[in-house]
């Protein structure tokens, strides 16, 4: 069986390290991949983003089944591509990702089928003086969202009027974001624990399979600038009440909302959650699994990662075998200095081996091998994943191993596993 999954990042290595355990026997292509893909198959030179060279490279390799890490490409429509030209792709069709890439739509989606969300405002492109008048009228802080996709960085929580004008500013009248900022979201700020939780849909069936945490931020405590994230932990244990509201509220509504809207939805569904006083609620859905929440989870997974994805590419999932974790997992990426704005790269790593004895897993990501070395290339560097019985064990384990690793202006949090508000 001859995979092709798309990315470069962490979560790619680690979905390549569980592909590779499966008891499929399959042959793994990464576009364009990193050193840790390397070793478990092929990389292959094209970009996330240039769609139709990775379909035409599917079809001259006879690839039977395409897996899509990141956003990109799923945005861009390559499960429409792919299922025009024959080859499977566990992801949404364009449409049903407009659940990541349109938080505009999104919104809209989640009022119409009744499912908790944060009270909003849209404001389009003509629409500034409005947008002013209405922040004005609100309580602060005040939650500003770009509508498209901008890595990240497209969310901005302001705390008095002057920061929201400014916010407003820099995204409608300066495009900050190019097109993806032009329209924005004006939403209540809600307050509690925050929780990722993963589905995955067959385009008929749909099933949980995790509860993470993810610790957003840059530095320990919770404070800092926005990440793509710093860590991340896996399973957060919820009551049986909360867990059955995010059943019913949140993940049943939307699929069933999905489905009444004509769009079958096919892949991985990730909500990120808050868990306010009023129940869960959500913040934003992505089409796709998190990173680096996927390094803490599939370590932890006990069934076939392999047969599960196959399941739901051919509308053959099996919701029993989704069982919850009865182990701990914490995750701990290291980043270079100035991530997430300015990433200083180009540095030798240290460690590697030593760590990867300790840890369950070292997961590469922003990485490149020059000479027979490694050296830094991104922004988030690597993940050092360690499990346990319980959290703690897990959190121990993973930290004696990321000690063992250097390289220059290497930094981690400290915390990660511990109880931070916020994240
Ligand atoms: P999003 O990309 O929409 O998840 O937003 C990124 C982060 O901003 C979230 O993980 C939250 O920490 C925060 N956030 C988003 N929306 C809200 C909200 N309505 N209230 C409080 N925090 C929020
Ligand atoms: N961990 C956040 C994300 O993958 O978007």
């Amino acid at each position: 069986m001859k995979v092709l999954v798309i990315g470069k990042g962490g979560r790619e290595s680690a979905v390549v390290w569980k592909l590779a355990q499966s008891s499929v026997d399959f042959e793994i292509y990464t576009a364009p991949g990193n050193p840790f893909t390397a070793r478990y198959g092929r990389n292959v030179p094209i970009p996330e983003n240039d769609v139709a060279s990775l379909i035409n490279f599917a079809l001259d390799t006879g690839i039977n089944l395409i897996l899509p890490g990141g956003e990109t490409s799923i945005a861009l429509g390559i499960a429409d591509e792919g299922e025009r030209r024959g080859i499977p792709v566990l992801a949404p069709r364009r449409d049903a990702a407009r659940l990541e890439a349109s938080k505009i739509w999104a919104k809209s989606f989640a009022k119409k089928h009744r499912i908790p969300t944060a009270d909003f405002e849209v404001f389009t492109e003509d629409e500034f003086e409005e947008a002013v008048e209405y922040v004005k009228g609100q309580r602060f802080p005040v939650v500003i969202k770009a509508d498209g996709l901008a890595g990240g960085k497209g969310v901005v929580i302001a705390r008095n009027v002057g920061e929201a004008i400014n916010t407003l500013d820099q995204f409608m009248n300066r495009a900050k974001f190019g097109e993806a900022s032009k329209r924005v979201v004006i939403e209540r700020f809600l307050t509690g624990d925050e929780v990722s939780v993963f589905a995955v849909s067959d385009g008929y069936r749909w099933g949980i399979f995790a509860y993470a945490k993810d610790y957003k931020r840059l530095y320990d405590g919770g404070r800092g600038p926005n990440t793509g994230g710093m860590g991340a932990i896996s399973p957060v244990n919820l009551d049986p009440q909360t867990q059955d509201l995010i059943e019913e509220n949140v993940v049943r509504r939307t699929f069933e909302g999905l489905a009444k809207e004509g769009l079958r939805y096919k892949g991985f569904l990730y909500f990120g959650l808050m868990l306010t006083e009023n129940g869960p609620f959500v913040l934003e859905y992505n089409v796709r699994l998190g990173d680096p929440e996927t390094q803490a989870i599939l370590p932890l997974m006990d069934y076939d990662f392999g047969r599960m994805v196959i399941g739901a590419a051919s509308g053959n999932l099996n919701t029993d075998d989704l069982k919850p974790f009865n182990r701990y997992a914490c995750c701990i990426v290291a980043a270079s200095e100035g991530y997430p704005d300015n990433p200083k790269v180009g540095y030798p790593i240290e460690g590697l081996e030593e760590a990867e004895e300790m840890a369950d897993a070292v997961f590469l990501a922003g990485v490149s091998l020059e000479n027979g070395r490694f050296i830094t290339s991104g922004g988030r560097v690597l993940s050092v994943v360690g499990t346990g019985k319980t959290l703690e064990e897990a959190r121990e384990r993973a930290y004696r191993a990321v000690e063992r690793i250097s390289f220059r202006g290497m930094h981690y949090r400290r915390d990660i596993g511990a109880n931070v508000k916020g994240g």
